[in-house]
């Protein structure tokens, strides 16, 4: 099969490997009909996530059709239309029957902080992801979903992480009813989380980013108020000017450690790799809560970080919420809003690109050329 390789930092392409096998009773084979490339997946590509191994297959955005399952699967059959969400998980253990299916305790042998993701490095398990035409999926029978007949695959995929994530982000903010709401990145996870806001009882919702085209996409796709901080000596200043110099009762950080905005930080980090990235987002995020405000933090961070405004957290009384989504808890909630039409999640997508032409794809969407916003793959010549 044709599947998307790692071969360094910057450097990934298409080659051919085995078609997966069902290595476990209950793993299914999933021919991939669509997969996406996640703002997290640059982090890979950048090389900054430990322990991401050459010739390993990324990608844990894909929706498809199963192919094969193994002999104790019960609830999928061959030729069935399946989103699978991004967690591996076992669905029994102490966090699991919490809902916490991203904290999953038997799904990851190399780490105890995080749980399974496909194609997300050896710290998240070792398990090859979805930018190919096939993938093993460990627990078949417990987190793919058949997609709804009414549901395009193009929605479906969109589901599997950057929909849930950017909602569970809000629901992490504990929005009151009229409270103001900054959002840090206008990505797909940022623009999702600005729209979700609003589901739950926001007054008003403002959306931080540095590229113009996106912030036009938070003001059409999540009615959002916008500033590009670039425009801004002090982006918090500001933020504080407009919110009666108190700041916003909820911030929502959807940047992660790859954020722009401090030289010295970005450099120490991206660059150099002193620290697991750049806290710039984060502090953002941490000076423009109110006080006893609360900040969820989705992005994603390296396990060593200095630099980050704790203290201030401390002194203000904040709550800082975090963790990688529960994707498959999301779901039913979500399936509505499609339904009834309140989220089109396939807006978002600004490209289609078949999995052949990879490389350009991570090379648009890293660069943030062409207006991309988020790309689709189509393997198996979907
Ligand atoms: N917690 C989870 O479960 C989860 C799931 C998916 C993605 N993520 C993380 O969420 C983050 C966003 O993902 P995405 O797919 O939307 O990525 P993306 O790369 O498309 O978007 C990130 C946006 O942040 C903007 N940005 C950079 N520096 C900024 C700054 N200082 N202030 C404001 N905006 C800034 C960029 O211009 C870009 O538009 C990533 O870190 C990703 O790893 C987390
Ligand atoms: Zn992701
Ligand atoms: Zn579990």
């Amino acid at each position: 099969m044709k599947a998307m390789v790692y071969r360094g930092p910057y450097e990934i392409r298409v080659e051919d490997k085995d078609i997966p096998r069902i290595e476990h009773p209950n793993d299914a084979i999933v021919r991939v009909t669509r997969a996406a490339i996640c703002g997290s997946d640059l982090h890979l590509y950048h090389g900054m996530i430990p322990d991401t191994r050459v010739g390993s297959t990324f990608g844990h955005e894909f929706v498809g059709v199963v192919h094969e399952v193994g002999p104790s699967v019960q609830h999928l059959m061959p030729g069935a239309r399946v989103m699978v969400p991004f967690n591996i998980f076992c669905g029994t253990c102490y966090f699991c029957s919490r809902g916490l299916y991203s904290n999953c305790h038997n799904v990851n042998p190399n780490a105890t902080a995080v749980g399974g993701i496909y194609g997300y490095s050896h710290t998240c398990g070792g398990y090859d992801g979805g930018q190919a035409e096939f993938v093993r999926v460990p627990f078949a029978d417990v987190g793919p979903s058949p997609i709804p007949e009414w549901m395009s695959e193009e929605d479906a995929v969109m589901l599997t992480d950057a929909v849930p994530t950017g909602y569970f982000g809000a629901q992490l903010g504990d929005i009151g009813e009229g409270d103001t709401v900054v959002v840090f990145g206008a990505g797909p996870v940022g623009l999702v989380a600005a729209k979700s806001a609003w589901l739950m009882g926001a007054g008003r919702v403002i959306v931080i980013d540095h590229l113009e085209y996106r912030l036009e996409k938070a003001r059409t796709f999540a009615h959002a108020e916008t500033y590009n901080f670039l425009e801004y000596d002090d982006i918090v200043v500001h933020l504080k000017k407009i919110t009666e110099g108190l700041g916003a009762d909820v911030v929502i950080e959807a940047v992660g450690a790859e954020a722009v905005g401090n030289l010295t930080q970005h450099v120490a980090a991206a660059k150099l790799k002193l620290q697991g990235g750049s806290p710039v987002a984060l502090n953002w995020a941490i000076d423009s809560a109110r006080k006893a405000g609360t900040v969820s933090v989705l992005g994603a961070y390296g396990p060593i970080f200095s630099a980050v405004k704790f203290g201030d957290a401390m002194q203000k009384g904040l709550t800082l919420r975090m963790n990688q989504c529960p994707v498959k808890r999301q779901w039913p909630r979500l399936f509505e809003h499609v339904r009834n039409g309140y989220l089109k999640p396939s807006d978002l997508i600004t490209h289609r690109i078949p999995l052949e032409h990879i490389a350009e794809g991570y090379h648009l969407f890293s660069n943030k050329l062409d207006n991309c916003i988020k790309s689709l793959l189509t393997p198996n010549g979907a």
